[in-house]
């Protein structure tokens, strides 16, 4: 669609199909107090209304500085954008008052095994999750409330992310080559959404509709799987590369029936999709919905691809769901040919009513 409608029970931008591209960006908030805070959230609020609508820029005259860059030209295009606000555990420590209201299971990401997180990259008091049909519009929209905000908080990490076409068809991919997101939760199920992503009766009553926002940024190192023979990687993935389909399997969305196998004769045990989503009845409610995207950062320092996944979950149990799949996840053979070094975990802020609602304002 043109545009994703602003106003609901949830945000836009966690079961909205991706769009072609993106931009994390984590921010340390400098308000210098709860008032300060929620003139923030208004402002996010009433520039996120506007920019996901689009329209005529406000009219300031021709003495002061024009109120839009003009990037999208003399009308601002919708662009199926969509800004998705999310905040961080250290947004509930002293300053703000708000330690009480914390979500059950909100902290700083951990580290886990053949993680290497560099700290400057994770975490942050509020994450924006801004997508679009086209880069030009989601580079407007950082600069636009990159400006409006620049006395009430400060970058402390962004990623930039794109999503390939599907090629030839079916589902996009990821750098590796293999298509991800075959596996994912029914978005259009509202049952398996409520079970899935939607917060329970464990979190505070202000974060109803809201979800736990997982971000891990991951490099992955190219160079060196490019000298995987393709049975390998197949192995390591559990799919096959061309069509998606499980290696137990002939097409992309068919059933791998691990219960057929249980010696892991087609599909490895250890597999990255059977040890995340073993298909058990004991591991259905550690599903998870996926939203990932690519990144191409360039080149590091010694002239090295800068490549990989911005792994992107949305979860209504953090515990339940991300951290007990990267758990079984600790030693499967793709850590060789990857390297997490940044993200966070965040909590989604229910959506904006209507017009007289504001982010967060059961929060605050
Ligand atoms: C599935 C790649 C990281 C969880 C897949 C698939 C691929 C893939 C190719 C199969 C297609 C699909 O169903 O989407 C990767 C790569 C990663 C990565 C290259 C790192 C660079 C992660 C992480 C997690 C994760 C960090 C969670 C902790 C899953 C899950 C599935 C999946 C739950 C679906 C399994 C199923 O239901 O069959 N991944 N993944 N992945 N991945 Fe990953």
């Amino acid at each position: 669609p043109a545009s994703y409608p602003f106003e609901g029970e949830h945000q836009q931008g966690i079961l909205t199909p991706a769009q072609a591209s993106s931009a994390f960006i984590s921010f340390d908030v400098t308000a210098a107090s709860r008032g300060e805070l929620a003139d923030l959230m208004h402002t996010l609020t009433e520039r996120s209304r506007f920019l996901t609508a689009g329209g005529s820029p406000a009219s300031v005259g021709i003495t002061a500085p024009p109120s839009d860059s003009g990037v999208l030209g003399p009308q601002v295009v919708a662009d199926g954008l969509t800004i998705t606000t999310s905040v961080g555990a250290s947004l509930f420590d002293a300053r703000f008052g708000l330690a009480s209201k914390k979500p059950s299971k909100l902290r700083a990401m951990e580290d886990f095994p053949n993680d290497s997180l560099d700290r400057a990259r994770c975490d942050g008091d509020l994450l924006l999750q801004i997508c679009a049909h086209n880069s030009d519009t989601v580079i407007h929209a950082v600069r636009d409330i990159a400006r409006a905000t620049r006395g009430a908080m400060q970058v402390r990490w962004r990623q930039d992310g794109f999503v390939s076409p599907p090629r030839p068809s079916g589902t996009p991919r990821n750098l590796m080559g293999f298509k991800d997101g075959t596996s994912n939760p029914d978005v259009s199920d509202a049952a398996e959404m409520s079970d899935l992503v939607w917060a329970d009766a464990g979190e505070p009553a202000w974060a109803a509709g809201g979800t736990y926002h997982v971000v891990r940024a991951i490099r992955m190192l190219v160079e060196f799987w490019d000298r995987v023979n393709l049975h390998e990687q197949e192995s390591m993935i559990g799919r096959r590369r061309d069509s998606g389909a499980p290696l137990s399997a002939s097409g992309e969305f068919d059933d791998p029936h691990y219960e057929l196998d249980p010696t892991g004769e087609s599909v490895s045990l250890g597999a990255h999709v059977r040890a995340a989503n073993p298909r058990t009845p004991e591991s259905a409610s550690s599903r998870m919905l996926r939203r990932a995207y690519n990144y191409s950062g360039g080149l590091d320092s010694n002239g090295n691809l800068d490549m990989g996944l911005i792994f992107v979950t949305f979860n209504q149990d953090l515990e339940r769901q991300f951290v007990t799949v990267q758990k079984r996840l600790a030693d499967e053979p793709l850590v060789d040919y990857i390297k997490p070094f940044g993200g966070g975990y965040f909590y989604a802020l229910p959506g904006v009513t209507d017009s007289g609602d504001w982010l967060a304002s059961g929060l605050l």
